[in-house]
């Protein structure tokens, strides 16, 4: 897909998908996250910023730890993911965080000035990950980390589906390259490509619950990354995809809930000293 299509396609999905997200995706990613604050080796008083948002799930947690005299910054591509943080973080009474919107690839965002990048699960949707990654290195200090979490290999992710479920019912795919990051080393190799050292890789098994089919249809349709699809889809095209995404997680269906298997890719590396 052209790269200014896809961020076309991200920018407004995930607007679409904003109220929905939280709902969906809050308890499943909550291992990924996990690691990636364990491998950033945060400490209060950092100044860290978190790419790819959304929501603030990430960025609001770092806040809490970092504060008083830390300070965050969060950044995504989407207006509306941008909104709801800026208003959780008020609403928490959160006044070192605070949103922006920018993409990933081109931070607004001076060299060597974080202690911390994190990037949740949000690189699998930019045109030219490498460059996003080369960026997370520049804007970060000198012995400073980046952590990025993506999805991991297909094969492990339950919900996978999902694309060729609603690619067969648009006319561009939505995410192409999805599960490449997930892959074999490839998040690891970005990573040592643009000279970030120590760089560690940890790929961790999870389960999705969700307590019924319409909670495990709400995240994958309305709260994720074919929400722009699905809002364009008639009555009769949303029920014949549903039916079929039921249909492939089926074998984790435990009554009436869902336990779907996941893997998450989480990579660390450390930006070398200025000689
Ligand atoms: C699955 S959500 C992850 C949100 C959050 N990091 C978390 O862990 O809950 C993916 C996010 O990536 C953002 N995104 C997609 N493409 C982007 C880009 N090129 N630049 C910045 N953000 C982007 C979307 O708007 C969306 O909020």
């Amino acid at each position: 897909m052209e790269a200014r299509l896809q961020l076309r396609v991200q920018r407004y999905g995930w607007d679409r998908a904003a109220e929905h997200y939280e709902r969906g995706w809050r308890e499943p990613l909550f291992p990924a996250q996990d690691l990636l604050f364990k491998m950033g080796h945060l400490e209060p008083g950092f100044r860290v910023l978190d790419i790819a948002c959304g929501t603030g799930l990430v960025a609001l947690r770092a806040a809490r730890f970092v504060a008083p005299h830390g300070r965050v910054i969060g950044v995504d591509i989407s207006d509306q993911m941008v909104e709801r943080a800026n208003e959780l973080a008020a609403s928490s009474g959160l006044p070192n965080v605070s949103f922006y919107r920018m993409e990933a690839e081109q931070l607004d965002c001076v060299d060597d000035y974080f202690d911390v990048a994190y990037d949740s699960l949000g690189l699998m949707y930019v045109p030219d990950p490498g460059r996003a990654v080369e960026e997370m290195h520049r804007v970060i200090r000198p012995g400073g980390r980046a952590v990025t979490a993506v999805w991991g290999a297909r094969n492990h992710c339950g919900w996978a589906e999902i694309f060729p479920i609603v690619d067969s019912r648009v006319k561009t795919e939505v995410c192409p390259l999805f599960f490449q990051l997930g892959t074999g080393n490839s998040l690891a190799e970005l990573y040592r490509a643009v000279g970030f050292r120590e760089v560690m890789s940890r790929r961790i098994q999870t389960t999705l619950h969700y307590r019924s089919a319409s909670e495990a249809l709400n995240a994958v349709f309305a709260g994720g990354p074919v929400a722009l699809a699905y809002a364009r889809f008639d009555e009769q095209t949303r029920e014949a995809a549903h039916a079929e995404y039921l249909q492939s997680i089926e074998p984790y269906r435990k009554g009436t809930e869902y336990h779907i298997p996941g893997e998450f890719v989480v990579v660390g590396g450390r930006k070398g000293r200025k000689r």
